[in-house]
């Protein structure tokens, strides 16, 4: 039996964080083997929230970087801009068809950006975010998506827009599942929200140890620890949420020793700073090596951009047969 497809994606914001790496990359990476994946870099996706397209091409490249030096394989699953397959515009245009404008409406991340960017009138593309991404992975007949909870809701009018297509013109797609990250996704530095480039709140995949430490070491802790033997609470600090992911076999005795005031929070803060530069290290190296070998990095978005407009265009030729669109 042939393997089943994943269809992975991101939006090229620039470099990318741990908590990237934590919500998506190492389940990516994980899943290499076991499924044949495709790797989309959602380029047209960020028009949604901005015009101003200048960057949009170096924040792909930085993020292939990101993507090659944690270990995801181009060989075994091609990585491309979606805004060089003209296939995802094209299926787009038909999905637009066969979805309405209250059920877009109703789509909880549109709702929620719309309050966060404070949009007073939502551009009709933005209203049709989850329409294009159903384009990006029924293109490739995607059978599983990895996601965080944030995107569920994407997945579901992904297999709304399937199924209507199928009942209208022939069964061409199959209705992806969602596959939800094992780790739920990292709070920032700053303790409140979400790790988040826009709320500069993150630590990089590229920063090297004295930036992680730098950016730990000012990272909030219990606040009601005053001392540095006063009894601390675990569960509200932030540092601690990063040791459970990045140091989890030292996180038993941690929680000890917080708890009874025998570790202060500079030294626990260094221990976590030193677990995630282990974690970095290598890749720093390896990103290294790709930032001197830019072509060797190009030369991995034309050869994607190549296997995966095989697949796009067989596709859409079903789509057009199944609709008697010549
Ligand atoms: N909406 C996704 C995000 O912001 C990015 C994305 C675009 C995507 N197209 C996709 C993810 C297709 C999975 C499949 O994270
Ligand atoms: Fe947090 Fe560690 Fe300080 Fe406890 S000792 S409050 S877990 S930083």
């Amino acid at each position: 039996m042939s393997k089943k497809r994943i269809l992975s994606g991101m939006r090229p914001t620039g470099k990318l964080h741990i908590g990237h790496y934590v919500g998506a990359l190492e389940n990516w990476i994980n899943l290499q083997d076991e499924y044949n994946n495709f790797h989309l870099i959602a380029d047209y996706h960020v028009l949604t929230t901005g015009l101003d397209t200048n960057a949009i091409y170096d924040n792909s490249i930085e993020m292939v970087i990101d993507w090659l030096s944690c270990g995801l394989d181009p060989v075994k699953s091609p990585f491309f801009r979606q805004s060089q397959i003209k296939e995802h515009t094209e299926l787009f245009l038909i999905f637009t068809m066969l979805i309405t404008k209250a059920r877009l409406e109703r789509n909880p991340t549109v709702k929620e950006q719309v309050r966060s960017l404070h949009i007073e009138n939502i551009i009709y593309g933005h209203l049709g975010y989850p329409v294009l991404q159903a384009a990006d992975i029924l293109l490739y007949k995607g059978d599983l998506v990895p996601v965080g909870e944030d995107q569920i809701s994407h997945i579901e009018i992904t297999r709304e827009v399937a199924r209507k297509f199928n009942a209208q013109y022939g069964g061409v797609f199959p209705e992806p599942d969602y596959k939800l990250t094992n780790f739920a996704r990292l709070i920032g530095l700053d303790g409140g929200a979400k790790m988040s480039k826009s709320l500069n709140n993150t630590i990089l995949l590229s920063d090297d140890s004295e930036e992680v430490w730098k950016k730990l070491r000012k990272a909030k802790t219990d606040p009601q620890r005053i001392r540095k033997d006063d009894p601390g609470n675990p569960d509200v600090c932030l540092v601690y949420s990063y040791q459970k992911k990045f140091n989890p076999e030292e996180v038993p005795q941690i929680e000890k020793d917080c708890r009874a005031g025998t570790i202060g929070c500079v030294d626990c803060k260094k221990k976590c700073a030193a677990k995630i530069s282990e974690l970095l290290d290598p890749i720093i190296d390896k990103r290294k090596y790709y930032e001197s070998n830019l072509d060797e990095v190009k030369d991995v978005l034309l050869d994607g951009e190549k296997r995966a407009k095989a697949i796009a265009e067989a596709t859409m030729g079903e789509v057009r047969q199944s609709m008697k669109l010549g």
